[in-house]
């Protein structure tokens, strides 16, 4: 028999192990979120694949009928001028370009995957997925601004999923009866994740986008989305994200950029202060439509706005 000393004492040992294997198992075995709907899957690879060849988006929506039918009603959201006349997936690719598309179709496949209310945090099915888009749609304004138009939609798509993270804790959370409710409701929450869980949702994030097949910069940026200056190369994505999450708290809760000091010294070196996060959030709350139409025009197209409402 072991004895309650050795015990304590493998405990203590074990103590920053044992909630690694904790972490790994609940996000390798977490429900419905095992597994991902199969075009979002396709999408990935194509994510993945920098050329982004029309006919290879076009042969992946053509065996989704519901999500080429949300991705047509994006393109026709999209184009005042050209409302109601886009007709096919083909269509859609000419008039909006491959990588918008592509990144359109993303956001629609996981709807159902993230539009969920989260019981163990408190965070209404709404909220979480408005946070998600909203951080989506400033990140994108954002590598626009650091990187140039290329890279948008690929910091779209990374802060859509930027959070998935609490996906798989919040299944956690909820079967063992926990709950944690921050005052603001994501201000601050991986330190309650911590000293709850022994692990945050980054690092839930980042595991879960490997078990997903994510391409491995979004898992770059969805474990490292609240402390960019930790990532050693190509730290734009990340910043992106990071601005985009901060950006979407201030636009929900009337948060102060200066609430986030440490973000704010890291940015100054790269031209944003905090007055222009203060005008993206107000662009996303005065205006989404043109914020999410920035945030993921493809370059050299005539993109026009839609509403975030759009996407359901
Ligand atoms: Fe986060
Ligand atoms: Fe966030």
């Amino acid at each position: 028999m072991i004895s309650g000393s050795v015990v304590t004492y493998l405990r203590s040992l074990m103590g920053d192990v044992l909630p690694q294997y904790v972490l790994r198992d609940l996000v390798y075995t977490t429900g419905d979120l095992a597994a991902l709907p199969t075009t979002v899957v396709r999408l990935l690879d194509l994510l993945k694949d920098q050329t982004c060849a029309a006919d290879k988006v076009a042969v992946v929506l053509d065996q989704d009928a519901a999500m080429t039918a949300n991705v047509l009603k994006l393109s026709n959201s999209a184009f005042y001028g050209a409302r109601g006349t886009v007709a096919t997936t083909r269509q859609a690719l000419v008039l909006l370009g491959n990588r918008a598309v592509l990144t359109l179709a993303f956001a629609a496949g996981m709807v159902p995957v993230m539009r969920r209310h989260l019981v163990g945090y408190g965070i209404e099915r709404d909220r979480f997925w408005t946070h998600s888009l909203n951080a989506a749609m400033a990140a994108g304004a954002v590598m626009e601004r650091l990187d140039g138009p290329e890279r948008a939609c690929e910091a779209f798509s990374a802060g859509l999923v930027h959070d998935i993270g609490m996906l798989a804790l919040d299944s956690h959370l909820a079967a063992n009866g926990m709950q944690l409710v921050p005052a603001f409701p994501l201000f601050n929450v991986s330190e309650r994740e911590r000293q709850s869980l022994g692990f945050d949702h980054t690092e839930a994030g980042g595991l879960l986008a490997a078990n997903w097949g994510f391409p491995p910069a979004l898992a770059v940026a969805i474990t490292h989305h609240h402390r960019p200056w930790d990532v050693p190369s190509d730290p734009g994505l990340v910043t992106a994200v990071m601005v985009g999450d901060i950006v979407a708290q201030m636009a929900a809760d009337g948060l102060s950029p200066e609430a986030w000091p440490e973000a704010l010294e890291f940015l100054a070196p790269r031209g944003l202060v905090g007055d222009d996060l203060r005008a993206l959030a107000e662009s996303i709350v005065n205006a989404p439509e043109e914020a999410l139409a920035r945030a993921t025009r493809a370059p050299g197209t005539s993109w026009q706005p839609l509403t975030p409402a759009s996407i359901s």
